[in-house]
Order: C-alpha cells, then structure tokens, then sequence
C-alpha cells in the first residue's frame, strides 16, 4: 500500500466512518468495580488520593454494589480493612471478618452481580507484608496455607470468586486443592499472576491501609524491568489452574498484556491501580488534561493491548459515558 492511491485519512473524515472502522470498543461489561470496606456502622471516609472513593462500613457498602449493578456493571473486586491487625493477619481469614460479613451482606441483598474478592494477608497483617514473616523477610509455604484458609473463608461466605494478590510461589495451586478439597471446585480463580513491585499503589495503601511497616515488595512482587519473567509467573499460574490471569500494573505494562494475549488464550485482565487513576485525577484537577478523555483513552488502550477485563476505579464514571 503505498500513497497517493492509499490514503488513510480517507475513512477518518467524520465520526460515522471512524465508527465503522474502529477496531477497539470498551464495554461496560469489561469493567470490574473495587471497593474497600470497614468496619463499623455509617462509615463512608473519603480517600484523599482517590477522588471519589471511600473507606465504606457494610452499610454504604451494599448501597454502593446496588448502584453498580444498577450502571451496568458486572462485578466489584473486595478488599477489607479488618478492625485490628495481628501478625499472622487471622482477621484476613475468621468467619466473621470484615470481607466474611461484606461478602454474606452483598449476596444476601444484591445477589445479581459478581462478589470477587483480594486474596492477600498485607491489610490484616500488623507488619503490613503479604504474607508471614520469617527472619525479616516473607516466608513462603506457611503463607500458602493461611491464603488457603482465607480464599476458603471467602468461598464458604459466598464469594463468586478469589482473587489472590500476595504474589507467592505456588499461591494458586494451594488455593485450587484448598477449594476443591472443600467441595468449591466450581469456583473460578483470577490470578494476580504478573503483578509488579510498583510504585502506582501508592494511593491504594493509604485506602487499604496496608503499607508494609518496615522494607518493600520487593521479594515478592515482581522487578518492573522483567518481561520473560511474566510469561514464566504466569504459565505457573496457569498450570496450577487459574481461570482468568492478571497483568498489573496496566498503563505502564501494556507490552506485558499484548505478549500475555499472544502467549495465552485465557481471559486476561488487567488492573489499572490506583496510582494511575490519581494522576488522571490530578491533572484533571489542575486543568493540565482532560480527565474525561484521558480516561476513555487509557481505558481503551489497556483494551487495545489485549486485556478482555479491567479493573478500574474509573468503572462508574466510565459507565455512565458507556452507556449513554
Ligand atoms: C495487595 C494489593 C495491592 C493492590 C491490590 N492488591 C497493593 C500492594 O500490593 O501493595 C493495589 C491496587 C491499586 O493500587 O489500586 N493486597
């Protein structure tokens, strides 16, 4: 195809002919909602770095789902603040903790939308790392076991499914045998399979309150300059039998979602975390973009890359132009 007698910009002249030719279309129904709740009663506590999100106690947590399903969208992402923290995180995994009651309450009064929920031990543990602490630094096996519990926990309050985030080794084969053993072996996995050591969760710890006490990730989480590494990280997810696999970060690792969409057929989705969802908001805020835009834009691009599900905070207000 060469110019003059291609010429491009022939099917760009209006908006009916870029419809026609548009190769990418968000839909309400890729977006997933997260929430953070907490616990007491009439709680709704702004998040200041996350504009238009709140720390919500069950309550205004059930109206909010009601709201969701009401825009059209098809699941919310759990994530709980437990009334206190220990160091072997017991409230990520009682039968009456924070996600325990949340997860019952949703189902109980908005039965007709997807309950996912994080599986991660950092918001309940009093160190703040993911997992159980062994000489300064996360032990692995015996962290498996308490995510087990957990995800199980989940399952048996009525969660549709888990999502596990902590980001060790064999996390989702030892939630698989967890389930199945209990009889949930209908229940599908999302697996945080690519998730990076990144500094974009910023605002996400102060909303869930699990900045670690002491170091990083790091030893956990993967090093933002590795792509091999992801496929690898995410053949073991698949292998131990994860249903949908998961890149995140999404804007900065879109290369991770195009090489995971030619790599894998499973559904793939992708997290657009809160540190992007500030930034937008912040430039917004001081009329430097278009915060409506940018967000469509981003939303589309993560799409673009290969990503069949996304996990945003934008997903109502992203609704709402979807829809209309
Ligand atoms: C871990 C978890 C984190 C996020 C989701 N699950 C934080 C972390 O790993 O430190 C971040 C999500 C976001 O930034 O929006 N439980």
């Amino acid at each position: 195809m060469y110019f003059p007698a291609y010429r491009p910009r022939r099917l760009r002249k209006n908006e009916n002919f870029r419809r026609m030719i548009r190769e990418t279309k968000v839909s309400v129904d890729d977006l997933v909602y997260p929430l953070f709740t907490i616990s007491g009663k009439d709680v709704k506590k702004p998040i200041s770095s996350m504009p238009g999100n709140f720390q919500m106690s069950i309550d205004h947590l059930v109206k909010e789902v009601q709201k969701i399903k009401e825009a059209g969208i098809p699941a919310v992402l759990l994530f709980g603040i437990p009334e206190k923290k220990d160091e072997t995180a017991s409230g990520a995994f009682i039968k009456d903790g924070i996600i325990q009651q949340a997860v019952k309450r949703i189902k109980d009064r908005v039965p007709d939308i997807v309950v996912i929920t994080d599986v991660c031990l950092c918001e309940y543990t009093s160190h703040g790392h993911c997992g159980m602490l062994e000489k300064n630094d996360v032990d692995n096996d015996t962290t498996l076991e308490v995510l087990a519990e957990t995800a199980l926990s989940h399952a048996r309050a009525g969660a549709d499914m888990v999502a596990p985030s902590a980001m060790m080794d064999g996390q989702v084969g030892a939630i698989r045998e967890a389930l199945d053993e209990a009889g949930y072996e209908n229940l599908p996995i999302m697996a945080y399979s690519a998730k990076y050591a990144s500094c974009f969760y910023g605002p996400f710890r102060e909303a869930a309150e699990s900045t670690p006490k002491f170091g990083d990730r790091k030893s956990y989480q993967m090093d933002p300059a590795n792509a091999d590494e992801a496929i690898r990280e995410i053949s073991l997810d698949v292998e131990e039998g994860a249903d949908i696999i998961m890149v995140k970060p999404a804007l900065p690792y879109l290369d991770i979602i195009r090489r995971a969409r030619e790599e894998f057929d499973l559904p793939i989705a992708a997290y657009n975390v809160s540190g992007e969802f500030a930034m937008i908001n912040a430039a917004a805020k001081l009329g430097w973009i278009d915060g409506e835009k940018a967000m469509m834009e981003s939303l589309t691009s993560i799409k673009r890359a290969g990503a069949d599900i996304i996990i945003t905070y934008f997903a109502p207000e992203a609704a709402k132009l979807l829809r209309t």
